[in-house]
């Protein structure tokens, strides 16, 4: 049987999305389990973390299992991922011996890669984690590159919990960019586009200008996603409009792919966008909706004080519900692992 890895919601069918939400729900009322016992975890991170680093290594713990944090480059070897490149930089190993030997010590290998910031069209390929999965003889899970599936995972719980409904049909989603002083990761913006339109709702992706709009790929796939699921996908730069009657606001901060590479010339076009910033006024245009980002959030820059502080913001417990989700992935996977 091929064994299955987490690098994308869009993997799985809806049915199993469904069932590990249903896990992840019983593992918030019953903290503790035995899927990981005797069992290890290898988590690779290319990149810094908070959230994810701590609801791995904790989400092991609880289930029994043991996570080895590993940071190439730092306090690992640093790591190749090109085939067929003659090693005379500054990586000491090739992702061929790292998976495969990581494979000898855990069940599971999760890996942090986001891109390099310098060539979407190399950037896009993901080819880290698609190198991880190649050679690993193990289960691989994505903790983020150009998509965060565990954020998914997480939004859509603290969905189900705060609308109260696993059917959200009908429903209005609104994906704004917001502003950032620094060009961001597409990751997030890409997974929400994909689990909103899995998930049924109505999409509107709000964002400064078409530059902004996310890669074909993705807006592709989220199309793809409504055909099956009865949703539809929206693209506005009308803030006011975007609001409207929404039921999710979810905010997040992207650099626009055309100046990939090339941001010198992007500055002054987020620059003039700071009004995206998510606040109360923007709020009241909505119909009561849950406010969520995947944090970490600049205050006042992305969103302001008083949103992140209103009762509809879902966003510490979207952060919260990385650690019942990862369980339920982490338990899904351990049990389908193959013999060391
Ligand atoms: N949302 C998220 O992945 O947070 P960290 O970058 O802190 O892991």
């Amino acid at each position: 049987m091929a064994i299955r890895h987490f690098l994308s919601t869009q993997d799985l069918s809806r049915e199993e999305l469904a069932h590990l939400l249903d896990v992840a729900a019983a593992f918030k009322k019953q903290p503790a389990g035995d899927a990981l016992r005797g069992k290890a975890v290898a988590l690779v991170f290319l990149n810094p973390s908070m959230r994810t680093r701590t609801s791995f290594e904790i989400g092991t713990w609880q289930l029994g299992g043991h996570a080895v944090v590993l940071a190439p480059g730092k306090d690992a070897w640093g790591i190749e991922f090109e085939p067929g490149v003659v090693m005379d930089g500054e990586a000491e190993e090739h992702v061929a011996e790292v998976a495969q030997v990581l494979s000898r010590y855990v069940d599971l290998i999760a890996v942090r890669a986001f891109p390099k910031f310098v060539d979407w069209n190399e950037d896009r390929q993901d080819k880290v984690i698609r190198a991880f999965a190649r050679h690993a003889t193990v289960p691989v899970i994505n903790m983020e590159t150009i998509v965060h599936p565990c954020q998914e995972l997480a939004h859509a719980l603290m969905l189900r919990e705060r609308l109260g409904t696993p059917d959200f049909r009908g429903r209005k989603y609104v994906l704004t960019w917001t502003y950032h002083p620094k060009p961001l990761n597409t990751a997030v913006a890409n997974s929400s586009l994909l689990i909103a339109t899995r998930l049924g709702f109505d999409v509107t992706l709000l964002c400064p200008t078409p530059d902004y709009l996310l890669d074909p790929m993705f807006m592709d796939q989220a199309r793809g996603n409504c055909a099956e699921s009865g949703g539809s996908l929206t693209v506005s730069h009308d803030i006011e409009a975007s609001y409207a009657g929404a039921h999710v606001v979810y905010a997040k901060s992207w650099g626009a792919l055309p100046w990939f590479g090339n941001w010198g010339p992007e500055k002054p076009v987020r620059d003039a966008h700071r009004h995206f910033i998510v606040d109360e006024a923007k709020m009241a245009l909505t119909d009561g909706a849950v406010f969520s980002h995947c944090l970490p959030l600049r205050r006042n820059i992305k969103a302001t004080d008083g949103v992140m502080d209103a009762p509809y913001c879902g966003a510490i417990d979207e952060a919260g519900n990385r650690l019942p989700v990862q369980k339920a992935v982490m338990a899904w996977l351990a049990g389908q692992a193959r013999g060391r």
